[in-house]
């Protein structure tokens, strides 16, 4: 497994080392999402890379970046026992140089949802995939269905620019309560933590309603927030019943919905999405 610092050394190996191409884009702090989708990249091309780098750019002024966890040790060794070819784990500087001026903005489907609650995220996170698709050329990208609205940005961000790169989505990886892999969860203290399944009961609540035949979306949107409401920890952002492509709120589901929500525990913020 290639280590890489630089740009440079990214595209010198690509150039040694022909066949199709696998890019799965990290911050670090690899859990077993990340690792899922890692493994499907082993199944599925000749070469995988996996990019780790805590991207300045989608992070709030104030926000958690400082404290995010780095532990690009621990990191490596995963991913050389997966059989990771090429990790890229470039400084800032690498990625935005002094004078660095041109920031890529995907317009409707960013306004709602996490786009509402952190202003310029994903200016910040089309970027920097931009940039790695630019500088990987790969033939495959993987992304987790946890971050379902970065998904839907991100296919929207290759079909109108034209990059020619297949967007792969991984399922959500859970704990045994149902709780999805993240590495913020690390922030949750021992009662948020357990607080914090009530994220996936809202979440079955309101499909098991789905199920049972009910399509008004207020009344999804109810279910879910009846639910957290239970759990006196849970700071509700947001909950959402949603076209899966626009983004926008149903009012009467007619064929698919996205189901998500975002809730705080202390400082911490966690999302999570059901797509039916
Ligand atoms: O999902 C993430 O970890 C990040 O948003 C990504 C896609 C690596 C861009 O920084």
């Amino acid at each position: 497994m290639f280590l890489a610092k630089t740009i440079s050394e990214v595209r010198a190996f690509h150039q040694q080392h022909g066949g199709t191409w696998g890019l799965v884009p990290t911050m670090g702090a690899l859990h077993e999402g990340h690792l899922s989708l890692v493994r499907r990249a082993r199944a599925e091309n000749e070469q995988v890379a996996v990019s780790i780098f805590v991207n300045p750019t989608q992070f709030a002024a104030g926000g958690d970046f400082d404290k995010y966890p780095r532990p690009l040790e621990r990191d490596l060794e995963l991913l050389k026992l997966l059989g990771v070819n090429l990790v890229f784990a470039p400084a800032n500087a690498e990625i935005y140089p002094p004078n660095f001026q041109t920031y890529v903005t995907v317009e409707g489907i960013t306004l709602p949802l996490e786009g509402a609650m952190r202003p310029g995220h994903f200016r910040g996170v089309a970027t920097v995939v931009t940039k790695l698709f630019n500088i990987f050329q790969s033939d495959r990208a993987y992304f987790g269905q946890k971050d379902a609205q970065q998904v839907a940005v991100i296919k929207q961000l290759v079909q109108d620019l034209n990059i020619p790169v297949e967007i792969v989505v991984g399922e959500t990886v859970r704990e045994a309560d149902g709780l999805a892999m993240s590495s913020r969860n690390a922030y949750l203290s021992v009662e948020e933590r357990n607080a914090a399944s009530v994220l996936y009961r809202a979440l079955c609540a309101a499909r098991d309603a789905f199920l049972r035949g009910e399509r008004d979306g207020d009344r999804l949107r109810a279910v879910m927030r009846e639910t957290l409401q239970q759990e006196p920890r849970a700071n509700v952002e947001y909950v959402s019943a949603a076209d899966p492509i626009t983004l926008q709120e149903l009012e009467e589901i007619q064929d698919g919905v996205l189901l998500s929500l975002a809730v705080r525990f202390g400082t911490t913020r966690l999302i999570d999405n059901f797509l039916l």
